[in-house]
């Protein structure tokens, strides 16, 4: 039975699909996984495939989620990792909830409960991956909070900024809504602070005011801006001559991630 992860915040330039990519990447060394991308800019997707997210119109996490099942939507990236793709499209998940309109025009209305749509259609694979990874919006959209409701597990992304900082409460606010809501007893693995500008006091100031607020819950692994991780997006994980290089920061945090799901 799979343990899904979500990694999330409402801000944007938080490091989540960065952060999802690569642990997509690193799980699928040792386990078998699934990556979801629940964000219409799909970043993941494109970090993970090397394809345009345009090319899996009709093909995407939107239309899996619209039909329950992932049949035929699942793209097989190598032997180990898997991934519901998603493109601008996923946009329109919200209004086909509320009015059973597709962006084909179609209309179906949907009669669940809108919060758990991607948790029903993943029961249909949970028994074949060891690890689900979802990348979400920089909104608490439905996309989001199908995400939380679908998930065991929350990583919050914490760019060490003001407006990161004042994100926190509204998220955390949502993982416990996703707790109440859903079927998977969602609950904060653990706040995973990013982007850090070592150069920056004020920076530092956010880094330590969040493990005042949170000490438990913080990772120890502070993720720092490098050239060479940023620059994933450009090259992948094939054929990248800096990949351990790109990787090597984001080796202590997976070691405390893998531990923490161990413990729990
Ligand atoms: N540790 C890092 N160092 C440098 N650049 C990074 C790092 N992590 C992510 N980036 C880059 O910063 C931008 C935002 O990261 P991204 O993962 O897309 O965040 P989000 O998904 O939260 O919007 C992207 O251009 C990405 O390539
Ligand atoms: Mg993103």
């Amino acid at each position: 039975m799979a343990v899904t992860i979500t990694m999330g915040i409402q801000k944007g330039g938080s490091g989540k699909s960065t952060t999802t990519g690569i642990l997509a990447h690193l799980l699928s060394k040792d386990f078998k996984v699934l990556a979801i991308d629940m964000d219409s800019q799909g970043n993941l997707t494109e970090l993970l495939t090397q394809i345009p997210s345009n090319e899996f119109v009709g093909r995407s996490i939107l239309e899996a989620m619209q039909k329950n099942t992932t049949s035929n939507f699942i793209f097989e990236v190598n032997d180990n990792l898997d991934i519901l793709p998603a493109n601008n499209f996923l946009a329109t998940f919200p209004r086909w909830i509320y009015t059973g309109q597709t962006y084909l025009g179609e209309s179906q209305p949907y009669k669940g409960n809108p919060s758990l749509i991607l948790d029903k259609l993943l029961d249909e694979v949970r028994d074949h991956y060891d690890f689900i990874v979802v990348d979400t919006a920089p909104s608490l959209s439905e996309q989001t909070t199908n995400a939380l409701c679908a998930s065991e597990y929350v990583v919050v992304m914490y760019e060490c900024s003001n407006w990161c900082y004042s994100a926190i409460p509204n998220f955390m606010d949502s993982v416990d809504a996703a707790n109440q809501i859903g079927n998977r007893n969602t609950s904060v693995l653990g706040i995973l602070r990013t982007m850090n500008d070592v150069r920056r006091s004020d920076a530092k100031a956010f880094n330590e005011l969040i493990a005042e607020d949170y000490p438990e819950l913080v990772f120890n692994t502070i993720i720092t801006r490098k050239a060479q991780t940023g620059r994933l997006s450009v090259h992948g994980f094939e054929d990248n001559k800096e990949l351990s290089q790109a990787l090597i920061q984001y080796q202590e945090f997976y070691k405390e991630l893998i531990e923490r799901v161990k413990n729990r």
